[in-house]
C-alpha cells in the first residue's frame, strides 16, 4: 500500500479491521510529500518507482491509497506491472445518491481534480447533481504535520468549505486520503454536512480482488505491518503512533 504520507493509513485501518490476517507493507513517500500540487508526470514517476519497490518485496496486491497518485498513474501501473492494483477516485457516486439538496462538494487535491480519471467520474455519476470542486489547499499538510485537530485545521476547514456550503452543498466527498483525519473537524464546523469517505469501500474492494485471485492470507495468521519511509522515518513513526498505528518493522527504502 502506498501514499505520500499518513493519508493512506485511513485505508490501512479499514483493511486491518476487516482482514487482520493480512501482512501489509506500507510505503510512505514523505520525501515527495505533498503530491497534490506536483505535475502528474512527477507523481507518476514516483508511483512507478514505489510499485517497483513493492514488487521487489513480493507484494501480491498494490493498493494505491492516494487519490492523487491514482489520478496520475493507475492505468499505466496496471499496464506495466503484473500485479493487481486497487486505486481510488472521489466517491461522487454515493454522494450523488445521498444528497438531498442535489449539491455535492468534492474536496480533493488539485492533482486529483485536474485528472482525467475524475473527469470521467463526474461525467458518469455527476448527472442530475451540481458538483462543486473544492481544492483542499494546505489541508493535507496540516494532517501530515499532525495538526489535524488544531485551531489552524478548524480555520482551514471553515475557509475551504464555507463557499460550497453557502451554495447549498449538503454532502462533502473526501477526495484525498489525508482528509479522513479531518472528519471530526468537519463535523464540528459544519454539523449536518454528510461526509463521504472511500477508505472503507477501497479496503473492501482490495479484499475482493485478493479473493478473486485466491490470494487471501491464511485465516488465523497474525498479520503484521511493515513500513518503508522515504524521508524522516523516525518522525513518520511518531506521527503514525499519534494516529493510533504501531508498525512492527521498518524496511529500508
Ligand atoms: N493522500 C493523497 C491523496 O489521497 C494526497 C496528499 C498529498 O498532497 O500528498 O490525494
Amino acid at each position: 500500500m502506498f501514499d505520500s504520507g499518513v493519508g493512506g493509513l485511513s485505508v490501512l485501518a479499514a483493511l486491518q479491521a476487516m482482514a487482520p490476517a493480512e501482512h501489509v507493507l506500507y510505503f510512505a513517500d514523505t520525501a515527495y510529500f505533498p503530491y497534490g500540487p506536483r505535475p502528474a508526470a512527477e507523481v507518476r514517476k514516483r508511483a512507478f518507482s514505489i510499485a517497483h519497490r513493492l514488487q521487489q518485496a513480493r507484494a501480491k496486491l498494490v493498493v494505491v491509497a492516494c487519490n492523487t497518485a491514482s489520478a496520475a498513474a493507475i492505468e499505466d501501473l496496471r499496464q506495466m506491472f503484473d500485479i493487481p492494483f486497487v486505486g481510488m477516485v472521489p466517491g461522487l457516486k454515493p454522494a450523488a445518491v445521498h444528497s438531498k439538496s442535489g449539491v455535492v462538494a468534492i474536496l480533493a487535491t488539485p492533482g486529483t481534480l485536474d485528472g482525467a480519471l475524475y473527469a470521467r467520474v463526474t461525467q458518469e455519476f455527476g448527472k442530475g447533481v451540481t458538483v462543486l470542486d473544492v481544492p483542499g489547499h494546505g489541508l493535507a499538510e496540516l494532517v501530515e504535520h499532525a495538526a489535524h485537530d488544531s485551531p489552524a485545521a478548524h480555520a482551514a476547514i471553515r475557509d475551504v468549505l464555507r463557499p460550497a456550503v453557502s451554495r447549498g452543498a449538503d454532502t462533502v466527498v473526501l477526495g484525498c486520503t489525508h482528509y479522513h483525519f479531518l472528519t471530526p473537524v468537519i463535523a464540528a464546523e459544519f454539523p449536518g454536512l454528510a461526509v463521504v469517505d472511500t477508505a472503507e469501500p477501497v479496503a473492501r474492494r482490495s479484499l475482493n480482488v485478493l479473493a478473486e485471485h485466491a490470494l487471501e492470507a491464511p485465516a488465523g495468521q497474525a498479520g503484521h505491518l511493515d513500513l518503508i519511509v522515504s524521508a524522516d522515518p523516525a518522525g513518520f513513526r511518531a506521527r503514525m503512533r499519534r494516529l493510533g498505528f504501531a508498525p512492527s518493522a521498518e524496511v529500508s527504502p
